[in-house]
């Protein structure tokens, strides 16, 4: 069976938690495409030119050290930007929604560029005082110094860079289905989150 479900959404609203447990559920493959531009990100920060660094991306790049990070997350918005870039890491995601047996995609173009015709579109959206707390706390727990604010501001930052580029900018497709979390913990968020493909599948 091929069956994708796309999963878009801004800065820590919650996709990989939902696209994670979605995949769980189904028995589906999930990938987290931001991991591959945070690969690119801390590679550029190392040195390397951009569009090299994505063309030439591993596997085992994608479990270096260090890719949450804030500092990683900045640069990989920055070079989210490059249409280049972007190209180069499109086939691999393209291949990975199409693969037999179902597959979860999580990001911010994967309704609308890389998977347009995914069984299922979920954008799913928090408000960024929310996002920032619950980024916030994840930074705290894995020993990370900062605060509040800092973290607000960065949130904003990348959503009006993700929002405002030329190339694939942040968007829910026409077709997708708009998850607000705010007011969700996260059981209730994989709820309607399965909820959502479960009817789909007509099961
Ligand atoms: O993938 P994305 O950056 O959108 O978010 P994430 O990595 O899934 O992180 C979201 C964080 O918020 C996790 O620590 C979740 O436990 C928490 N959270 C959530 O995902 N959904 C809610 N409704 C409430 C909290
Ligand atoms: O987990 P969080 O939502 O904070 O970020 P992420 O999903 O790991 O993505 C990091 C950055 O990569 C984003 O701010 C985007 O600029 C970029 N990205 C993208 O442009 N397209 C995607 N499909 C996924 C991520």
């Amino acid at each position: 069976m091929i069956f994708t479900v796309a999963i878009d959404g801004p800065a820590a609203a919650g996709k990989g938690t939902v696209g994670r447990a979605v995949a769980t559920h189904f028995g589906f493959a999930h990938l987290d495409t931001g991991l591959l531009y945070r690969a690119v990100g801390a590679q550029v920060l190392a040195g390397a030119d951009p569009v090299e660094a994505a063309r030439g991306l591993t596997p085992e790049a994608l479990a270096a050290p260090g890719l949450r990070s804030p500092e990683v997350a900045r640069a990989a918005s920055e070079v989210a930007v490059i249409g280049e870039v972007r190209a180069a890491l499109l086939e691999f995601q393209r291949s990975f929604a199409r693969r037999e047996g179902g597959a979860v995609l999580d990001g911010r173009d994967i309704g609308t560029v890389i998977c347009p015709e995914a069984e299922v579109k979920l954008f799913v959206t928090a408000s960024a005082e929310a996002r920032a707390a619950r980024r916030l706390a994840e930074l705290v727990a894995a020993g990370v110094e900062t605060d509040f604010g800092a973290v607000l501001e960065d949130v904003r930052a990348r959503d009006l860079r993700d929002s405002g580029r030329a190339e694939a900018p942040l968007r829910p497709a026409d077709d997708a289905h708009l998850l607000d979390t705010s007011e969700l913990d996260v059981e209730q968020a994989v709820a309607a989150a399965v909820a959502q493909v479960a009817e789909r599948l007509g099961r």
